[in-house]
């Protein structure tokens, strides 16, 4: 994939479809150590270690409407294509975390791309849960907070245009400030 933001769009939409109440996402750009990760962790359906491998197998899905499943095979090969390693760990019943790492300068490397289109497409998507994201780069982090965001702006619903607009320039703004 050409940018990793769409990555992070498909695991996330798997959270999603876990029915969790709660889903973090965690970007930690260090490159100084040449790491490059990030986490996707829920707290929904689950898989067990079985199913795991079967899902890293590129033609294995759950899905009703297409026959292959490609959201974590693509990136697992992404990982590895960047000296890295695609990590799932999963509970039935629990929850799920997956966890992708690779190194920062590595050629192959895509780069992260539009994040707030991705977080605005997630709040689009999600329905009940509560969603965190948080982003570090080196020793600074930025953290958005769908819980904290509904109090402060003093909603009970984000899905608006003029709230999502908001959002969309607020996280343009603070990973502005994050990076430079
Ligand atoms: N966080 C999760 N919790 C529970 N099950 C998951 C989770 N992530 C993935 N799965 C299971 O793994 C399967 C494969 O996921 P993957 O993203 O590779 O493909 P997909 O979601 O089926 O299709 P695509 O991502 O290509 O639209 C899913 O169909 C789902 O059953
Ligand atoms: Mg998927």
């Amino acid at each position: 994939m050409e940018e990793i933001a769409l990555h992070i769009l498909d695991i996330i939409q798997n959270s999603i479809y876990a029915e969790g109440t709660f889903i973090e996402l965690f970007i930690q750009e260090d490159p100084k150590h040449n790491l490059f990760s990030f986490y996707v962790q829920d707290n929904g359906r689950g898989m067990t270690k079985e199913f795991i491998q079967k899902v890293k197998n590129p033609f294995y899905t759950t899905r009703t409407t297409r026959k292959v499943g490609l959201g974590i095979p693509l990136l697992e090969a992404t990982c590895r294509q960047c000296n890295g390693e695609l990590k799932i760990q999963s509970q039935m019943g629990k929850g799920t975390i997956i966890q992708a790492i690779m190194e920062y300068d590595h050629i192959d490397r895509p780069p992260l791309g539009d994040m707030s289109s991705t977080i605005i497409s997630v709040l689009l998507s999600l329905d009940h849960q509560r969603f965190r994201y948080k982003h570090q780069y080196q020793d600074q982090i930025f953290i958005l907070d769908t819980k904290e965001l509904k109090e402060d702006l003093g909603t009970l619903v984000l899905q608006q245009p003029d709230i999502l607009r908001w959002i969309r320039q607020y996280v343009n703004d603070q990973l502005m400030k994050l990076t430079q």
